[in-house]
């Protein structure tokens, strides 16, 4: 079976979705490799490297779309899918309760797709979990470009010019981005504080040595079966926000990750709460793709209201493209030897993770949610 790799053509994508030491593993395992010349330069992966990999280097797009499987990152174009050949299968992050029309087209080309941002966060799922890998690489960059912005250093220094304070930094939803900000913040320095509605993970934040504020308004009810959160009643976002408020006109560094899946993200900080918050204090909506946790959020922009600097950072994970593409690479490939165990694919689909994730098979779409969303845009 031929595995393929395009390059990546969304406008700021600089990751790649095999790197040679994965081509390297799968070539091993009996697949053929190819790569899409130049596909990993952004990731600083030269051809030279994917060749000694094992992979056919190939010029074009033509070519590297001509495939048994194609594994990519971002969700491919309508001039994409039409390279695709019937029957062939794709894997990747399709976005598919978002993306009608490009499930369509999939269904329409009998294409077999698997989106990663639906695997089922089960524990057997964990070693395929593009998700989590990326809001890890993405919390700890929020952390380095907020700290950047910063007009404050983090660590407590005692020197000849003085004693400098610690920066405080409030960490709000404590999920996977969430644990790695903190774990960053700290080890820069700073103070952490940080909240989250689920009272589960209030052991995993002190754990990393930060405060979990107001345990009063978190609880186990806010968590659904899947481990991710519940939307809040009014009564209790009013709540969360007059805690939020009371906090976050303490902090230097605000790190926001709240998400509701299938949701537009909650506000968490308004305008009234930057307005109290202290000159020159820094906000990273890491949610400004979903909506963004601050009122003010632009996605893609930093902007400054009330002298504080708001910003909206977009592909994060692709602003740390070697070790994100690598992490991605370990999870994409373990996906792909799960779907293809002796080399060909083998789709069963009374297994969670291969139904949890196909999205369209034999010229029809399969997953019951993208199909529920079908209908539902209708
Ligand atoms: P996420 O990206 O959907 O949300 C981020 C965080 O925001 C979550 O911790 C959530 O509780 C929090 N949040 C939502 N609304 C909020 C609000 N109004 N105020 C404050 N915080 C709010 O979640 P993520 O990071 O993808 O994972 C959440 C959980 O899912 C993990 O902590 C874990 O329990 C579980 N998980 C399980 C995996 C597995 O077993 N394979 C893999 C990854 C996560």
């Amino acid at each position: 079976m031929r595995i393929s790799v395009p390059k990546e053509i969304t406008e700021g994508e600089d990751r790649v979705a095999l790197v040679p030491v994965l081509v390297k593993q799968l070539s091993g395992s009996g697949f053929s490799v190819s790569v899409e010349s130049g596909a990993g330069e952004r990731a600083s992966f030269t051809d030279e490297q994917y060749s000694a990999a094992g992979a056919s280097v190939v010029d074009g797009a033509a070519q590297a779309w001509d495939s048994d499987l194609v594994v990519k990152i971002n969700k491919p174009t309508a001039d994409e899918v039409k390279l695709l050949k019937e029957n062939s299968a794709l894997v990747g992050l399709l976005q598919p309760l978002m993306s009608a029309e490009l499930v369509r087209q999939l269904a329409h080309g009998k294409v077999t797709s698997f989106s990663l941002d639906v695997l089922p966060r089960i524990s057997r799922a964990q070693s395929m979990d593009v998700l989590s890998s990326m809001s890890t690489i993405a919390g700890y960059k929020a952390v380095l470009i907020g700290a950047a912005q910063l007009g404050k250093i983090f660590p407590m220094l005692v020197t000849a010019a003085g004693t400098v304070p610690p920066s405080r930094v409030l960490v709000l939803g404590a999920g996977v981005a969430g644990l790695q900000a903190i774990a960053t913040a700290r080890r820069l320095g700073a103070i952490v504080q940080a909240f989250d509605v689920r009272s589960a993970v209030r052991e995993q934040i002190e754990s990393l040595g930060a405060e979990f504020i107001a345990p009063e308004a978190a609880s186990e009810e806010a968590e659904d079966v899947g481990g991710y959160a519940k939307e809040l009643s009014e009564e209790q976002h009013r709540r969360e926000l007059e805690l939020i408020h009371k906090n976050i006109v303490k902090a230097d560094l605000v790190i926001t990750t709240a998400l509701i899946p299938g949701k537009i993200a909650p506000v968490l900080i308004n305008r009234e709460m930057v307005n109290d918050m202290l000159p020159g204090s820094v906000i990273v909506d890491l949610a400004s793709e979903a909506g963004g946790n601050c009122e003010l959020t632009t996605p893609g922009q930093t902007i400054v209201a009330e002298g504080v600097t708001i910003m909206g950072p977009i592909n994060l994970a692709s602003s740390v493209p070697v070790h994100a593409s690598q992490m991605f690479s370990r999870n994409a490939a373990t996906f792909i030897r799960h779907l293809a165990p002796e080399g060909s694919l083998a789709l069963d689909f009374d297994d969670e993770i291969t139904r949890g994730t196909c999205i369209t098979h034999e010229g029809k779409i399969v997953h019951e949610a993208v199909l529920q969303a079908q209908e539902g845009g209708r």
